[in-house]
């Protein structure tokens, strides 16, 4: 495990995205793995910012999401569906065709999760996967269980999640009360995995996850096993370590 420290959270989008934009460079037709949240916006920009000014080609690029919200339609603007397209998928040349997240309106959890399994198998894996952290140390949607689940899963969100995500819906009721996500296997078979942090409010959980015992009650502590895992993380967030 590789820990970066940035001064702030501007520094550590930069720092990420120049992760990602060197692996899109090293292997133009890389698969990218995706997440959602407050913490890759930044990141998303920066990437937006040098495809425009002819630094990166995302052409033979594909993607992956991590997690999508069981039964919002596509075009709900909090899907993780319109979130990717609004921060990068509308502003880079990511082929549509290899655009690929969870099917949140397919209602057959079984059916869906197998399916994304098998995109993910027929890509040969994820080169790069990209994350953030839950305050209760979720990685995905991937909650605090007694195990670490395999592949994509159909998960009920605790109550935890669904009150950090209520300030992205116009009230509490709103916000779906299940997902879709990667599980914790695929994103530990991922090449090399990035992940960003930022805020006093993270410390506690980072502190927890990187530099306590790897257990399922804190799914983000299995990446301290990972061959090839950094965090970026801002001061705020590492205050505690
Ligand atoms: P955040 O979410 O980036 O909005 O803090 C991170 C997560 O829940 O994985």
């Amino acid at each position: 495990m590789r820990i970066i420290r940035t001064k702030n959270y501007d520094e550590m989008s930069r720092k990420a995205a120049a992760i990602i934009a060197a692996q899109v460079i090293h292997k133009p037709n890389c698969v990218l793995g995706l997440a959602t949240g407050g913490t890759p916006v930044g990141t998303y920009k920066n990437l937006v910012e040098w495809y425009k000014s002819g630094d990166l080609d995302f052409s033979e690029v594909s993607t992956v999401n991590l997690d999508e919200y069981r039964g919002l339609p596509r075009e709900h603007r909090e899907s993780y569906w319109s979130f990717m397209h609004r921060n990068l998928f509308d502003h880079v040349n990511i082929p549509q065709d290899r655009i690929n997240l969870p099917d949140g309106t397919n209602m057959d959890a079984d059916a869906e999760c197998k399916r994304y399994d098998a995109v993910i198998a027929s890509m040969g894996g994820v080169d790069l996967q990209l994350l953030g952290i839950g305050h209760d140390g979720h990685i995905g949607f991937n909650e605090p269980s007694d195990a670490f689940d395999m592949g994509t899963h159909c998960v009920d969100l605790t109550e935890e999640t669904i009150e950090a995500n209520k300030r992205f819906f116009a009230s509490r009721d709103e916000v779906p009360r299940q997902a879709y996500t990667m599980g914790t296997h695929t994103i530990m078979s991922a090449r090399k995995v990035l992940m960003i942090v930022s805020g006093r409010d993270k410390a506690e959980i980072i502190k927890k996850a990187f530099f306590g015992p790897v257990t399922p009650h804190v799914p983000a502590s299995i990446l301290q096993m990972h061959p090839n895992f950094v965090l970026v993380a801002d001061e705020d967030a590492l205050s505690l370590v």
